[in-house]
């Protein structure tokens, strides 16, 4: 059977999954009985998703009071699920196992490692991004992505290293901010940007290209109902390589757990983790018009309608599915096209 969405009111504590210590944060989601099952509203106006680094003044001003209003929910109703710091603790509640499954008790739920991380990210990102759209009543606003898999792009987008602005994180690796060159390898001790930018387009065209024979080695492995939380190996190739790479990159060597971005429970915390996980999703875009002699579709029901629960931009908690994030044009979002240098280099 599929993963089913948690019950927010057996929500419990969290605990960093490396280790199994307690982290010392409550994550968990107000609570409501009002649960709707979401559908798709009309498109009426696109969101273009654009890059990060190409960002106009006036886009990036955008976007950063966007930002300001959400953090200022938390103060004015922390129990607002619009709020910044409730928007962050979603990350966290689904991946340091505050959310049991339901029906197992025990059984915590994770979103990582497996065929579930590109749906559940994808969802929480359309949430996050008309959240933001509302507060600034701006219905074609669309999140900007890090284009980390681009050399113009490999660095931390400067509209996240400016301190006066809501977009900032000072919880990050101070040796690593623009224009320090970002490595997509995880433990790579490359210091050369040359180097580096090379490593990371042959890094790019294994895990896109060179290193998948299906749809589960780039997606994820089968994840159940009742299954144990999929260790590392059953995530899919972008998940375990620039995906994982790009957290460890930012998040800071100061901190324990080296959070923000280092950890998943605090990651949600540092405003770049959201365009971050936007290049993440590009990748699942182009993945799938890559021409290949595999099949790109992944028809297991348990798959298809594995389903979780966000609070959308009215506080509505509703319910999705995996199966209806698969077309995300007719989610109301594309992203602004830009060459994939990383698809002719084939080591
Ligand atoms: Cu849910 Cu990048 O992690």
């Amino acid at each position: 059977n599929p993963i089913k969405p948690p019950e927010f009111k057996s929500c419990g504590s969290a605990h960093d999954f490396a280790t199994g210590d307690p982290l010392d944060v409550n994550c968990c989601p107000p609570i409501s009985d009002d649960i709707k099952e979401y559908k798709l509203p009309p498109v009426h106006k696109k969101r273009v998703r654009p890059a990060a680094h190409k960002l106009s003044d006036e886009y990036a001003a955008k976007y950063a009071e966007a930002l300001r209003r959400m953090r200022e929910l938390d103060m004015k109703d922390p129990s607002d699920p619009r709020g910044f710091t409730q928007q962050a603790n979603i990350h966290c509640a689904y991946c340091n196992g505050a959310h049991d499954q339901a029906g197992f008790p025990g059984v915590d739920i994770s979103v990582h490692y497996s065929w579930i991380f590109f749906p559940f990210h994808r969802w929480y990102l359309y949430f996050y991004e008309r959240i933001l759209g509302s507060l600034i009543d701006d219905p074609t606003f669309a999140l900007p992505f890090w284009n980390w898999d681009n050399p113009k792009g490999m660095q931390l987008p400067k509209i996240f290293d400016d301190p006066n602005s809501a977009l900032y994180d000072a919880n990050r690796n101070q040796d690593h901010r623009p224009p320090a060159v970002v490595s997509l390898t995880l433990g790579s001790d490359a210091t050369d940007p040359v180097q580096i930018i090379s490593n990371n387009l042959s890094a790019m065209y294994n895990e896109m290209i060179g290193g998948v024979t299906s749809a589960t080695d780039f997606m994820g492995q089968p994840y159940r109902e009742g299954d144990p939380v999929p260790p590392v190996p059953q995530g899919g190739t972008s998940e375990r390589g620039s995906h994982i790479g790009v957290h460890a990159w930012v998040g800071d060597p100061r901190n324990k757990y080296r959070e923000d971005l280092g950890n998943f429970y605090s990651a949600g915390k540092d405003p770049a983790f959201y365009s971050h996980h936007a290049n993440v999703d590009r990748m699942w875009t182009i993945w799938r018009n890559i021409k290949t002699d595999y099949s790109k579709d992944i028809m297991d029901g348990d798959y298809l309608n594995s389903s979780f629960l966000f609070y959308d931009e009215k506080k509505q908690l509703v319910s999705v599915k995996s199966g209806d994030c698969l077309d995300y044009k007719r989610m109301g979002y594309e992203y602004e096209k830009i060459d994939t240098p990383w698809m002719n280099y084939r080591p």
